[in-house]
């Protein structure tokens, strides 16, 4: 679809196909990001992910691809399983938080990745700054909005009736100093007194010196590229996850299937590592299913062009901002059957439908360079999850179930509103393995 909106041309892809021929095949066209006002304003229109095509995306995206490629993910596996624990005990002795207790994880996992800090408690320093930053995001939003086509209402004084944007950006830009500066300053003076924890950050520092020394432009290149981490990766794992819990609860027969095929590999006797993803295909296709029922990013980000284009007979311009339709594609009946369906087996042998990565990690030369570690939080999260305990409904005042139809709130990522579920463990077996951790 074309849309011209106040001279401004945006294209939205609703196919796979269509995707894949403009902002794969096309990439060197479609590879950059449209300007955005508010994250001018706000002083983060300089990070990785709205950074236009050109050498700063370069310097940024090497650093993350240096980082976080397949093997290079799991120097990073302590964390993961570590942070999976914490949360298990936190969901055994506080269930009906869960919801909190996943945010928390998916905050300090990150955290302890960037910059080697352990969070120890919910109100850490490193917390608060990813909480802040999290508001913050979905204040400013990340496609065009007012101020995108009319410039001039930026300059607008902070208390004239509908002008959000002025006091977001008043608000926002000490605090984005303080992001910034803070952890990059302590891995430094950890690094000095040779105890920093291995992080994305101390190793890349590393890596710049043992090619030839870090410059003061290297270092504040990855300062600006490890602050972004927590934008990109908290919100987006959290809102994975909880999207697979709220299938679960949905899909009773799904989550038996699922803890069948776990209790056969740990025989209830330990809780699943990494190396058992292998071994567990029916969970696999049940979160490759939940992937593609409700993708977490239903939008991506918007990509644009570069160049004037001609695809399928029809013209696109020069600077075109495109959306890529996550929901569409996956609800796309030439390519899943019966697609309203949630049925994971549609990704076991002998059946063969195209496997939906794409739908949440984008595309091109902006696809999501975090997929591998994020996708290994969410695995580790929901095999433990199911190891240990059930999702089911929780029950009214007569002892019977609540049913609840779930209800999915739009924004950068998708995720189900509260509902009445209760997890409980499977078994006082299950719970001791828990409070042995
Ligand atoms: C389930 C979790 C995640 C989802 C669904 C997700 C999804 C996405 C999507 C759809 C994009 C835009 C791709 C495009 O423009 O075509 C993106 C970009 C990005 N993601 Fe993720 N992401 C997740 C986790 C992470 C994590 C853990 C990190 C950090 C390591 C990360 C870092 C980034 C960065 C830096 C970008 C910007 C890339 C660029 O503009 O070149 N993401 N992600």
């Amino acid at each position: 679809m074309y849309f011209n909106i106040l001279g401004k041309s945006l294209v939205v892809l609703s196919s796979q196909e269509a995707a894949s021929d403009l902002l794969e095949k096309r990439s060197a066209i479609y590879s950059s990001r449209p300007p955005s006002t508010i994250h001018e304003m706000i002083g983060w229109a300089d990070m990785l992910g709205f950074l236009s095509y050109g050498e700063q995306f370069h310097q940024q995206r090497k650093f993350f691809q240096q980082g976080f490629t397949r093997q290079g993910c799991f120097v990073f596996r302590p964390s993961q399983l570590s942070q999976t624990h914490v949360l298990l005990k936190k969901i055994l002795q506080d269930p009906k938080h869960f919801y909190d207790h996943v945010r928390q994880f998916s905050a300090a996992v990150i955290m302890e990745i960037t910059y080697g800090h352990k969070v120890t408690s919910d109100d850490d320093p490193y917390i608060n700054i990813a909480e802040g930053m999290a508001r913050i995001l979905t204040e400013a939003g990340h496609t065009l909005s007012i101020i995108d086509f009319f410039p001039w209402l930026r300059y607008l004084p902070s208390w004239f009736p509908g002008n959000w944007f002025g006091p977001l950006a008043e608000n926002a830009a000490p605090f984005i100093k303080h992001m910034r500066n803070m952890p990059f300053e302590q891995v430094r003076q950890q690094m000095a007194a040779g105890n920093a924890a291995p992080s994305f950050m101390s190793m890349q520092i590393e890596e710049l010196e043992q090619s030839g020394g870090a410059s003061l432009e290297d270092l504040h290149t990855l300062k600006v590229a490890s602050s972004q981490m927590y934008a990109a990766g908290a919100d987006t794992t959290w809102s994975a996850i909880m999207n697979a819990i709220a299938v679960l609860y949905l899909y009773p027969k799904a989550q038996r299937k699922a803890q069948n095929e776990l209790d056969k590999v740990l025989g209830g006797k330990r809780l699943p590592d990494f190396e058992d993803r292998e071994s567990l295909p029916e969970l696999e296709a049940i979160l490759q299913e939940t992937a593609r029922w409700r993708p977490t990013t239903a939008f991506g980000l918007p990509h644009s062009s570069i160049a004037d284009d001609v695809y399928r007979g029809m013209f696109i311009p020069k600077g075109t901002t495109v959306l890529a339709n996550g929901t569409a594609m996956s609800m796309d009946d030439k390519v899943y059957d019966n697609p309203a369906e949630f049925r994971p087996e549609r990704f076991l042998p002998p059946q063969s439908e195209p496997l939906p990565v794409n739908i949440s990690f984008g595309w091109g030369r902006r696809m999501c360079p975090g997929r591998h570690l994020a996708n290994a939080s969410v695995w580790i999260v929901i095999a433990s999850l199911l190891a240990a305990f059930e999702i089911v409904p929780a029950k009214d005042d007569k002892g019977q179930d609540v049913i609840h139809e779930i209800k999915w709130l739009p924004g950068i990522t998708s995720h189900p509103a509260p509902f009445p579920c209760m997890i409980r463990p499977r078994s006082s077996n299950a719970a001791q393995l828990i409070a042995r951790l």
